[in-house]
């Protein structure tokens, strides 16, 4: 019996003002005492964001030379630690990262702006930032609660919804995430700041300037490897990217690789739910700079 091999789902609690689970605050000291080099570059979401999409372009931008072996058998998860992650009996992110052996070290976060590791900072670190708009986001989080058993206990979807809109998720508010990355922006030059939907659009434009903030020149020919492996079809058959080699995971509950698209959150607001939403949404986004696409 599966079910009964699966440690209970964690609680959510507030944490210094952003609801957190254990997995991603046991291991809160070290975390924050991680030494960050300066040639690190650290890929920084929201959950659901399309991280795993930028850190496997990311991955392979870098290292897509390395050995046919070891993009068989290394997972992204081991080439791009998951930093605040601490979830026995897994490694935990943060040692992960430690005894990344290659450079530039590439590792995920979801922290808020606030909860980011000084030394990164410091080091003054490239920062590339994903978001994702809201309604494809929350819809997405939904079906990966479902799913992952580290994510805590959920209700059903109208539930689930009015959680988001309060900021009661793993990691806090969408908001106030999205928002105050964006602010960092404006004073922290080496935050690229980089949207789901123009990535599904054109994701040809998006990684030639990902390559022009991160100072890459690969070849037309490369740049196209890159562009043709981190398409969804691709991706979800790979079985180093697509979250099948973890056991957390249930996919036939729903899959990792879900849909990939913009605007599915069509099909699953209602239209008073959709209403609700857009008004509490304008009380929440003031900043008139940073505006999100719900459709392509
Ligand atoms: P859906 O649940 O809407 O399908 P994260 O990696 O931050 O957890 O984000 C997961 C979301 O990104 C999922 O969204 C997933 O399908 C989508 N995604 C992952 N790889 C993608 C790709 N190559 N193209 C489009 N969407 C992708």
């Amino acid at each position: 019996n599966i079910s009964m091999e699966l440690p209970a789902r964690p609680t959510l609690f507030d944490f210094h003002g952003v609801s957190m689970t254990k997995h991603f605050t046991d291991n809160w000291e070290n975390t924050q005492n991680f030494k960050a080099r300066p040639d690190d570059i650290l890929i920084a979401t929201y959950p659901k964001s399309g991280t795993t999409w930028v850190c496997y372009m990311l991955n392979l931008l870098y290292f897509g030379n390395m050995s046919p072996e070891r993009q068989k058998s290394v997972t992204l998860n081991e080439r791009v630690p998951f930093l605040e992650l601490c979830a026995p009996p897994r490694p935990k992110g943060k040692d992960l990262a430690d005894q990344l052996p290659t450079s530039p070290r590439l590792i995920k976060t979801h922290l808020p702006v606030q909860f980011v590791p000084k030394s990164f900072w410091e080091q003054r670190c490239r920062i590339v930032y994903v978001a994702h708009n809201s309604k494809d986001t929350v819809v997405s989080y939904y079906h990966f609660g479902r799913m992952n058993s580290l994510h805590p206990e959920l209700g059903d979807w109208s539930t689930f919804l009015q959680d988001f809109m309060e900021g009661k998720m793993v990691f806090g508010s969408w908001y106030k995430h999205v928002n105050s990355w964006w602010e960092k922006k404006q004073t922290y030059s080496k935050l690229h700041y980089m949207f789901y939907e123009d990535l599904t659009e054109d994701s040809g434009r998006e990684i030639d300037r990902l390559c022009s903030f991160l100072g890459l020149f690969p070849s037309a020919e490369e740049k196209e490897k890159v562009r043709a492996a981190v398409m969804f079809d691709n991706m979800k058959q790979n079985k180093m990217v697509n979250g099948s080699t973890v056991q957390i995971m249930n996919h036939d509950v729903s899959p990792f690789m879900r849909k990939g698209k913009v605007a599915d959150w069509k099909n699953h607001f209602t239209v008073s739910q959709n209403e609700r939403f857009d008004e509490d949404y304008k009380q929440k986004m003031k900043n008139p700079t940073l505006h999100f696409r719900t459709e392509v």
